[in-house]
């Protein structure tokens, strides 16, 4: 084979990351310097065994297939780009712990100085290892999500040195809208449903923008119904009221009082969706589901969007697609958790073939 049929086709479409893809709907202009890992483009997954239980055609946005193995790089892109462009060298942000992983890996890309305040013990190992593999400067405050975004507010307002990163700038929710935009073009219609969880509710704000956007701009005539799920023992938008201690293994929605908390009852109540919750055993359920049936390894929190499919009436021959918010192996240790290991057998054919009963 000559060197050259080697070479990439260069009529083949290279993705320049969600900002240059949609930037006529971002917030930029020839002077933002974009700060991209190549985030978006995620795979739509068709899910046979849950579109067959639920009489509908069920897709899975895998946002496990970010750069760093979550949704949050479409916001982060955008939010590092414009800090780069007002000239902030330090960003920081609180996190349960995909923040801060795409914070650190944007901020480092950038050349920024990046500080992370996530709550110690309850933050999935392998996100922990990206935050500090990326450089980032982690603090395990002795305390949950909600005071750590308590503290990095306080340094918004004090400190006009540091850009806040979490879904508070609004530049989090502009990049994190291109899911939806992708979702239409790539299915070519407007889901029916739309099933995602709800932590922070940032996303979910982000998804109902995205969606009015496209429906604004022509390029759509309908709207789907926002399907949020919270987890039960951190559900404050379902109870109506702000939850102290937040408990739940999807570490990731450990939330008890969401910063978007009123957009996302807008997005709820505008579209004729629900904001509902899911147990933590439906959680695990839907995880091992979609491993087991769909083969599709997600984290314990985005599973809460199928766990939610699952409990809800739709209407049969409905278009639904749920969000994989992050990848299964930001989680190991509830991976672990939900399966036996099996013990060491002797390196030899007779040992193997005498356990496997052939
Ligand atoms: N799924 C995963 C995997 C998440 O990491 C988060 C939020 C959510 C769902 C909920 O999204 O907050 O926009 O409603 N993680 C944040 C973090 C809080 O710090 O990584 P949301």
């Amino acid at each position: 084979m000559s060197q050259d049929s080697n070479r990439p086709d260069s009529t083949r479409m290279i993705w320049r990351g969600v900002v240059e893809e949609y930037r006529n709907f971002m917030p930029v202009s020839e002077h933002t310097p974009v700060i991209t890992l190549g985030e978006g483009r995620t795979p739509l997954i068709f899910a046979p065994e849950l579109s067959s239980l639920k009489s509908a055609h069920v897709y899975l946005k895998y946002e496990g297939g970010n750069p760093t193995g979550s949704f949050k790089d479409r916001g982060m892109t955008l939010a590092i780009s414009k800090a780069a462009e007002e000239g902030s060298q330090t960003v920081v942000c609180a996190s349960t712990g995909n923040t801060s992983a795409s914070a650190a890996a944007y901020a480092a890309k950038a050349g920024m100085t990046c500080v992370v305040l996530i709550p110690e013990g309850y933050i999935a190992l392998g996100k922990l290892a990206q935050a500090l593999i990326y450089g980032a400067k982690v603090m395990q405050i002795k305390g949950n999500f909600d005071q750590a975004l308590q503290i990095v507010r306080e340094f918004g307002e004090h400190s006009s040195k540091v850009t806040v990163v979490n879904s508070i700038n609004p530049h989090r929710i502009d990049g994190q809208k291109t899911g939806a935009f992708e979702i239409v073009d790539t299915l070519g219609i407007v889901p029916d449903y739309h099933f995602i969880p709800v932590g922070n509710a940032g996303n979910i704000t982000a998804y109902w923008k995205g969606y009015n956007e496209y429906y604004k701009a022509g390029i759509t005539s309908s709207l789907p119904k926002m399907m949020g799920f919270q987890a039960a023992g951190a559900a404050p938008i379902v109870l109506g009221h702000v939850v102290d201690h937040p408990d739940t293994i999807a570490t990731a929605i450990r939330i008890g009082n969401p910063a978007s908390w009123d957009f996302a009852t807008r997005a709820r109540d505008e579209s004729g969706g629900v904001i509902s919750s899911v147990t933590d055993s439906e959680i695990l359920e839907a995880y091992r589901f979609l491993a087991a049936k769909e083969s599709v390894f997600c984290e314990p929190a985005s599973a809460a969007s199928v766990a939610g499919l699952l409990k809800s009436d739709i209407k049969p021959g409905s278009v639904v697609v749920c969000i994989l918010t992050g990848h299964g192996l930001k989680d190991p240790d509830v991976a672990i958790s939900q399966i036996s290991v099996p013990e060491g057998v002797d390196a030899t054919y007779d040992a193997i073939s005498k356990e496997l009963g052939v």
